[in-house]
């Protein structure tokens, strides 16, 4: 493969608006696997405001046929992915194109391409222009008209955006249909998809008393695993419409899922299409985990049809306007489905827990960038946690600012202003601040509007200081982010006295107490906060339900921590206080170079936590699960993964070991379930605990009883009634390095080999198993050659591939160097198959400045080794590069 065109750095500042625009187009596809014809006639306009100039349209990997401007053809030049048109006519002008494309070779899954024999398309963020020439930006926005024509037999169902207009026969087995989707749109927003498709169908009626047709799209034999994700759509629309009076504004919305995509799922207006990872399940073949993604990629892609379509971005610099609010909306969405305050917390626990693994990283890397970004070379690539999961705590923080009944009041001047627009971060802060005059967020728009622009995470250190004489407790709150001027930080709080007491606040300058709990603003370098009539000296409970986005230090000792542990009303921070007291001894021993051993005062807390009366059984395995490796490589200047594994490691045998008969209790207590299998978070805290418990009683193959429980583990791996508890028990053998484990392994393979979301968790699970004496890395190499193995479909290259380079630090970051040139050779061989997903594995060097001898040297020649490629992708041209900029 040849690429032409040069890597362009495209910078924010540089926006300019089109010279042109397009108000409608008519698409016609004649679908043919190898040779698709398409024909676009498009009504463009010369924009008045802008400069006159030529007409260039942009263009990748198609054969143009001819192009007619009001009928007659017209000369033009193709240069570099675009057709220009000197000539343009300064009035409204109808122009026609003809090209070709060639799906079934299509192979980065951008574009039109085939999987599994039917049609699909993935437009956004500039995949519109590989199936004909456009102005393939968001802020020029059409109306489509789309006509399919294909082969009766092999496709029978073609769906496009919108509503069905007409449909029938035509000669040669062939047949038509016609779709008119009257919103406009920008073109990542087109979808068509042709195939040998069944659907489920719901019919709804919503408040307003409009009747609406649901429909899921999948192969034949994957219907009876629709049902979950219907369910999911139909309670994301009624929460939307409830939360924030959004109803559909559609007759039909359709969903289709395709086991050959690139992300998640796209939210294409009416015809939203899915990873089948994110839309099948049964709890045959699906865990918990999977439920609960589902509803949640389900319930985003819904909520972008207000959030993202009907409101759309100028340009993808303003990326996180349509994600960042999209994810707070599915994670509010989730936590109101969780209902219960603990399972409130379990998923703020979950979303925080994700973040710090994955932004945080990104935001101290190589690919560290503001949320909203200045310059791009390749825009798939910064589809990123700072842009999705950053962009949403900043989401977040608005509504902690203006309050829940304010954030709506936001939401609502926002939709009055720009429906039917594409725009900018700034329109969204606006209308924030504008509909809550007064509030914490308008006094401050301008410096809490840094949070878009200003890259890496804000380090906040907090110290208290009780004087016990004028009975006033003050709190020094400062904050650094790289010599970067200061964030609006909301750090909602309160104080326990030591014996467990909820203290209640009074501020200086106010009158008397009120409530037990405040939303301290720091917005400078440096602020103190005094709390009046203060009895007793406190324990401060800080960044509750993780108000912002930052990293804390509050300098609280083991004794605090213990008691927030034990008596903090808030859920997020006595979790938080127990991961505390993990990370410190964990980072005591990687700093040290010491063995990690536990001592009795921590052991007994996590004792207390897993056998406490009231906590919840989600809540428990929250707790009694370690901090990542990633989060806490993100402690130290200087990392050394393999020190860093030996030490989780060995604070997971002890606890193992100590926490025997608990353990055993928990499993007990938690293992078995009556009744059929519901995804509930109450059933769900059960099973991950059981899980957790069981992977304890394997994990310590000294202890007397240890061939009791490998016995068990396979028992129940053998019996299990769903897919939470067969994984749960596959993984306690296999990440225990039971004698069990390779037949256990082989039992699985031969009972799933027919699904292939199942047949991913199984290389998954051997991607991720933890290293011993190289062998979960020669295991990985040796399952490349395995029959089930393919780079081709991303699902599969991130179940084996991903799972080791980005998921299992220990197997990765090896003194022989075998990692980095593993890496290398995939990164090098997925960039010939598809660039996007490519990108992303080459993303797992990030942070290879920070890494000790002898790894550095070792991942800056692998990098370079990739570099040195002459044709690379810009996806990973842009990623490899930055990696060798953030290490000079
Ligand atoms: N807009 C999609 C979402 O977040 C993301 C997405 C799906 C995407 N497919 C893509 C982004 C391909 C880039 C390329 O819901
Ligand atoms: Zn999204």
């Amino acid at each position: 493969m040849t690429r032409e065109g040069t890597s362009t750095l495209i910078r924010r500042e540089d926006y300019l608006a089109p010279a042109f625009w397009i108000r409608k187009v008519e698409l016609c596809f004649d679908l043919d696997p190898l040779k698709t014809i398409v024909t676009s006639k498009m009504q463009v306009e010369r924009n008045a405001a802008v400069a006159h100039g030529p007409l260039k349209l942009h263009g990748e990997e198609i054969n143009v046929l001819r192009v007619l401007i009001n009928g007659e053809s017209v000369s033009f030049r193709t240069e570099d992915d675009t057709l220009v048109i000197d000539n343009a006519p300064d009035a409204d002008f109808a122009l026609e194109i003809r090209n070709t494309c060639c799906p079934e070779k299509n192979t980065a899954l951008s574009g039109l391409y085939t999987s599994g024999g039917s049609f699909f398309t993935q437009c956004e963020a500039e995949g519109f222009r590989r199936i004909t020439y456009f102005l393939d930006r968001p802020d020029v926005m059409a109306v489509y008209t789309v006509l399919m024509r294909a082969d009766k037999t092999k496709y029978p169902v073609l769906l496009s955006n919108g509503n069905l207009v007409e449909q029938g026969e035509l000669d040669n087995n062939r047949h038509f249909a016609k779709w008119h989707d009257p919103f406009p749109k920008p073109s990542y927003l087109f979808a068509l998809v042709a195939g040998d498709l069944v659907a489920r169908e719901q019919r709804v009626r919503t408040r307003g008393g409009k009747d609406h047709l649901l429909q899921v799209f999948v192969r034949r034999g994957d219907l009876e695993k629709t049902e979950h994700a219907m369910n999911s759509l139909i309670a994301s629309m009624v929460w939307d419409e409830a939360r924030f009076k959004l109803p559909l504004d559609l007759e039909r919305f359709m969903v289709v899922g395709v086991s050959d995509f690139n992300m998640g799922a796209m939210e294409n207006k009416g015809l939203n299409i899915f990873n089948t990872s994110a839309l099948l399940a049964s709890p045959a073949t699906s865990t918990d985990a999977d439920f609960s993604r589902i509803e949640s990629i389900v319930a985003h892609e819904y909520f972008h049809n207000w959030t993202g379509n009907r409101v759309t971005c100028r340009d993808w610099f303003q990326l996180s306007l349509k994600e960042g609010l999209t994810v707070f909306r599915d994670q509010e969405f989730s936590m109101d489905m969780a209902a219960a305050p603990s399972a409130r917390a379990v998923c703020r626990i979950q979303d925080v827990r994700q973040l710090r693994a994955m932004q945080f990283p990104e935001d101290s890397g190589a690919m560290a960038h503001p949320v909203r970004p200045d310059s791009y070379v390749e825009i798939n690539n910064f589809y990123t946690a700072t842009v999705y999961e950053k962009g949403a705590e900043v989401v977040r923080m608005y509504q902690t600012l203006v309050g829940r009944a304010g954030f709506e009041k936001g939401m609502t001047l926002y939709f009055e202003r720009h429906d039917g627009q594409a725009v900018t971060c700034d329109d969204f802060a606006q209308a924030m601040a504008d509909a809550n005059p007064g509030s914490e967020l308008t006094k401050r728009l301008d410096a809490f509007k840094r949070w878009y622009s200003t890259p890496g995470t804000p380090r906040v250190t907090a110290r208290g200081s009780y004087d016990a004489i004028s009975r006033t407790y003050t709190l020094t709150l400062s904050q650094q982010n790289n010599g970067a001027a200061p964030q609006v930080i909301p750090v909602a709080m309160g104080l326990i006295g030591h014996g467990g007491q909820v203290l209640p606040l009074e501020l200086q300058g106010e009158a008397e107490y009120h409530g037990n709990e405040r939303v301290l603003v720091l917005d400078q370098a440096e602020q103190s906060f005094t709390f009046l009539n203060v009895f007793v000296e406190p324990v401060p409970s800080l960044l509750r339900g993780f108000s912002a986005p930052v990293l804390l230090d509050d300098g609280l000792s083991d004794a605090d921590l213990l008691t927030l542990l034990t008596h903090d009303t808030d859920a997020f921070n006595r979790w938080e206080a127990g991961q505390r007291l993990a990370l410190n001894r964990i980072l005591a021993a990687v700093r040290s170079g010491t063995p990690l051993q536990l001592d009795a005062a921590y052991v007994d807390a996590m004792r207390s936590v897993l056998n406490h009366p009231q906590l919840d059984a989600a809540f428990k395995e929250l707790a009694l699960t370690l901090p990542g490796e990633a989060y806490i490589a993100e402690q130290l200047d200087v990392v050394d993964p393999q020190a860093i594994h030996a030490a989780v490691e060995a604070a997971q045998l002890q606890l193992a070991q100590a926490l025997r008969a608990d353990w055993v209790a928990a499993f007990e207590a938690n293992g078995t379930i009556a009744g059929g299998y519901q995804p509930d978070p109450v059933s769900v805290g059960k099973r991950s605990l059981a899980n957790l418990a069981l992977a304890m009683l394997v994990l310590d193959t000294q202890a007397a009883d240890a061939a009791v429980w490998q016995g068990r583990a396979y028992q129940r791996f053998k019996d299990a009634g769903n897919m939470t508890d067969r994984l749960g028990a596959l993984a306690a053998l296999v990440n225990g390095g039971a004698g069990l484990a390779d037949s256990a392994l082989e039992r699985f393979h031969a009972l799933f080999k027919a699904d292939p979301l199942v047949v991913d968790k199984w290389f998954a699970l051997q991607g991720r198993a933890p290293e011993r004496e190289g062998r979960t890395f020669a295991k990985v190499k040796a399952l490349l050659k395995h029959p089930d193995f393919t780079l081709k479909n991303p699902n599969r290259a991130r179940s084996l591939i991903f799972s080791l380079c980005m998921f299992n630090p220990a197997a990765f970051h090896r003194a022989d160097a075998a990692g980095y040139v593993f890496w290398a050779d995939q990164v090098l061989a997925l960039d010939a198959i598809n660039p996007q997903v490519a990108g992303r594995l080459a993303r797992a060097m990030d942070r290879w400045t920070t890494l000790t001898e002898p790894y550095r040297p070792a991942a800056l020649e692998a990098i370079r080794r990739v570099a040195a490629k002459p044709d690379l992708s810009p996806d990973v041209r842009e990623i490899v590069e930055r990696a060798l900029a953030s290490g000079s």
